[in-house]
């Protein structure tokens, strides 16, 4: 049998992505970011995204049908986010792939970003072998997942239960005067920094929290902990040191990342780790959870950072497995899932 074709939507934040893939190859990856309309909010604004996905969506569907060169009728499914995310940028995909599936008559997969995130990986570096573990970091997750089978057994082993990551890292670059979104500025800077200059929270890493939350992860304090040295500096009239600042915060959420990451694949035997969702761009995440991995003999895959951040071709992805192991299709009343749990793999 050829690999399935698949059709891909997801615009569960600020992307409007469409990708189209074939089994495990990717043929279109068309992303239109409203990131820019929201600059100014420091944050994404749900209406705002609504709306940006309503004016991208024909538009970049027909970007990605060009791309790789197929007509919607070629596809043999159409996969699209459901849940978690903003529930009016959700419905907007979701309304869009209703429309083809019904109109085309094809099957409609309606999927869960996050182990979208995970099954991306397989169009950068092959298939994988279950069980992996998944570390996913973005500005709306944080996320620790153990993925027994990409298409019906997900587990969540820990998750943010304050802040997401990348929202940490866009909190303090605001406090620092930097940018939205923050993380890669902090990232840049925090090289001309001494990352032990001011000596931050790491949250839940010790005593009675590990009992309750082990691989659970709170940055909320960490954001404080910044804006109150930044203060502190400020009444004693001193200059602070964006970099050591921006290096120390960094560390400090590097740190915990990959201690409970490693923590956890190792209770669980995963010898294969998969990092998604914008924070996996860190190039000191990376170097930390790279050299942990390696001592502890685990395979670690970063999808690029095109492939990392929001788009399409995620979906697809896990589309395409959906099919190739003879998944049922959901229905077409589908309802987006704002809260949609990590544990259903798709609204079956
Ligand atoms: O996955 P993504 O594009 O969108 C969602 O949030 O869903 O992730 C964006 C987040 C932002 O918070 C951004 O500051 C963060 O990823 N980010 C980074 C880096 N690049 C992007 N954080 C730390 N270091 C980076 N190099
Ligand atoms: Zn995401």
């Amino acid at each position: 049998m050829t690999e399935p074709l698949i059709l891909g939507i997801e615009s569960s934040c600020d992307e409007t992505g469409v990708g189209i893939v074939r089994g495990a190859e990717m043929l279109a990856n068309a992303v239109a970011s409203s990131v820019e309309e929201h600059v100014r909010f420091g944050g994404v604004v749900p209406e705002v995204a609504s709306r940006a996905h309503l004016e991208a969506m024909v538009p970049t569907l027909e970007q990605a049908y060009e791309e790789a060169g197929i007509r919607v009728q070629d596809v043999d499914a159409i996969a699209v986010t459901c849940g978690p995310g903003l529930t009016g940028a959700l419905l907007v995909g979701i309304a869009a792939a209703k429309a083809l599936a019904l109109a085309h008559n094809k099957p409609l997969y309606g999927i869960n970003h996050l182990v979208a995130h995970v099954a991306v990986d397989q169009l950068e570096h092959g298939r994988f072998t279950e069980p992996v573990a998944a570390l996913l970091v973005s500005g709306g997750h944080t996320s620790l997942l153990m993925v027994n089978d990409i298409t019906d057994d997900v587990r969540l082993i820990g998750e943010t239960i304050d802040d997401a990551a990348g929202e940490a890292f866009d909190k303090v670059a605001r406090l620092l005067g930097l940018p939205y979104p923050g993380g890669p500025h902090i990232d840049r800077i925090a090289h001309d920094g001494d990352p032990k200059a001011i000596a931050f929270p790491r949250a839940l890493t010790g005593g009675r929290d590990m009992d309750k939350h082990r691989y659970d992860f709170s940055f909320s304090g960490l954001k404080s902990a910044v804006a109150r040295h930044v203060q502190h500096e400020d009444r004693m009239k001193r200059e602070i040191s964006v970099a050591d600042v921006a290096a120390s915060f960094q560390d400090a959420v590097c740190d915990v990342l990959t201690k409970k990451t490693m923590a956890a694949c190792n209770a669980e035997g995963a010898k294969t780790l998969i990092i998604g969702g914008g924070v996996a761009a860190n190039g000191r995440l990376r170097h930390f959870v790279e050299t942990e991995a390696l001592r502890h003999g685990i395979t670690v895959r970063v999808p690029r950072p095109g492939l990392c951040t929001d788009n399409g071709a995620m979906v697809a992805a896990l589309g395409a497995e959906l099919v190739r192991r003879g998944r049922k299709p959901s229905a077409l009343d589908l309802p987006a899932d704002s809260s949609m749990p990590v544990t259903q793999v798709y609204a079956a």
